[in-house]
């Protein structure tokens, strides 16, 4: 047996070169952290002032590959930038092409300097722009909400527990709930980029470096707040990732509950909204289907987001210090749940902002299901002083009794509801309307049009 054809028996197929062709395919990244290039580019440039300034390098060298740089960068943005497998990442791809640009004096760039410190540098100013872009894109999508809310700041709605209809709310109150969520949201990704704002360049390998170096020139250059305080963990952790993911993955869950309720929502039994063509799709064989497939999308994204979530944190578990090869692995999941969550934010802005409510099919399905039985209950309790748990029990009955004759409250005559609890006055049917209802719910937070439109003031200020 010749030793191609050993080769191709162990490994087969794509692998038929063997132990090299193997080892090249699991140890290269340039097909996906060519991503990074930009931010590879920033990092070296930040590093060579540095050395220049503090005489490492020389000025001349410093400029002539801040230049060249500069040229590398401009080839892979206009598409004219071979990537190479052989190179493994894109810290040496861009280290080659800028070797052939300016000649040797580009391999005085990696002085005081590893791949460990720079790719957990590239790394960190990516997420941070993504950080940046869901922190933006959270915005769009709040002030997106808050026109909802405002549009039907009155708009009676079933407000529900289990799926079945409890109290009656508004549109507005139910869209603003979405905007604290989002608020929340938005918080945690600003936190976490505070948190990671501390530059790794000039942690070299892991043990720091023996040329004078100024860490707080390159991290302000790159608009970190600080160098890091231990060359170690600046190689080692990815907790910041981590962090981008968490954050993704919780925004992530609430978009699929707003875009749950939008399939439900716009469908035939429901009618509450009508999501526009521009998202949603006809069936290829029925003809009446209108399917709300962005909503559906929106629904499933939390998935393949948490799933990446999940990866990393078992990527980065049990991993000795400092860094080990398993963290390049980090990357594409991070780049998948950057893309999903950027995507989902602004399907759902362009949703939102494209959405119908129905007002009548809205108020009808309020005014269901014995809705007002707990203003009936909070009734009797203040214009009889009934003890509540009195007053639960009578409301009851009349919610059987109306039951029994398929009516609603409001259309148990007053002798029926006096067979009942002979207290029982004329004034009952006021707080039995569902606009009443709403109305009456003034507590801070609560459904009241009064309150929501004061919640609405406070966000139109904020996003302003
Ligand atoms: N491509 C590598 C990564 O993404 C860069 C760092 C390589 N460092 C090393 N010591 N091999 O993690």
């Amino acid at each position: 047996m010749s030793d191609k054809k050993s080769a191709n028996a162990m490994w087969g197929g794509r692998f038929s070169a063997g132990p090299d062709a193997i080892m090249e395919a699991i140890n290269a990244s340039i097909g996906y952290d060519q991503k990074m290039a930009k931010q590879d580019i920033e990092g070296s440039r930040a590093h060579a002032a540095m050395l220049a300034a503090q005489g490492i390098i020389e000025d001349s060298d410093a400029t002539a590959i801040r230049k060249g740089l500069l040229t590398v960068l401009s080839e892979i943005e206009g598409g004219t930038f071979a990537f190479s497998t052989a190179l493994e990442d894109i810290h040496m791809n861009v280290e080659a092409r800028l070797t052939e640009i300016v000649g040797p004096a580009a391999g005085r760039l990696h002085t005081a300097r590893s791949r460990n410190d720079q790719v957990a540098t590239d790394f960190k100013l990516w997420v941070r722009g993504q950080m940046d872009a869901a922190i933006d894109g959270l915005s769009a999508l709040m002030k997106v909400f808050v026109a909802q809310a405002e549009a039907g700041a009155d708009m009676v709605m079933p407000g529900f527990t289990h799926l079945q209809v409890a109290q009656p709310v508004t549109w507005g109150h139910h869209m603003m709930a979405y905007v604290e969520m989002f608020a929340r949201d938005r918080s945690r990704f600003e936190d976490a980029r505070k948190r990671m704002n501390e530059s790794p360049l000039g942690a070299a390998a892991l043990a720091g470096t023996s040329f004078p170096i100024d860490r707080d020139m390159t991290a302000e250059a790159l608009g970190f707040d600080r160098p890091s305080a231990n060359s170690l963990d600046a190689v080692s952790d990815r907790d910041f990732a981590l962090e981008f993911l968490t954050s993704c993955s919780i925004c992530a869950i609430h978009i699929s509950r707003i875009a749950e309720e939008l399939v439900i929502w716009s469908s035939a039994q429901f009618r509450f909204v009508t999501i526009s063509d521009r998202f949603s799709t006809g069936s290829s064989i029925m003809p009446q289907k209108k399917n709300p497939d962005a909503a559906e999308l929106l629904r499933s994204k939390v998935g393949r987001i948490t799933g990446s979530l999940v990866a990393l944190l078992t990527i980065m578990k049990g991993l000795p210090l400092a860094y080990s090869k398993d963290m390049q692995e980090d990357k594409e999941q991070v780049f998948d749940a950057a893309d999903s969550i950027m995507l989902s934010l602004a399907a759902l802005t362009g949703m939102m902002a494209d959405l119908r409510p129905n007002p009548e099919p809205l108020r009808t399905a309020a005014a269901s299901g014995f809705s007002t039985a707990t203003d009936l209950a909070d009734f009797l309790v203040r214009a009889l002083n009934m003890p509540f748990r009195d007053a639960h029990h009578v409301t009851g009955a009349l919610v059987k009794m109306a039951e029994d004759q398929g009516c609603d409250l409001h259309e148990l005559s007053l002798e029926q509801m006096q067979s009942v609890e002979g207290q029982i006055t004329e004034a009952v049917y006021e707080v039995l309307g569902v606009e009443n209802s709403v109305a009456s719910r003034v507590s801070y937070g609560g459904t009241a049009p009064s309150q929501v439109r004061a919640q609405i003031a406070r966000w139109k200020e904020a996003l302003s």
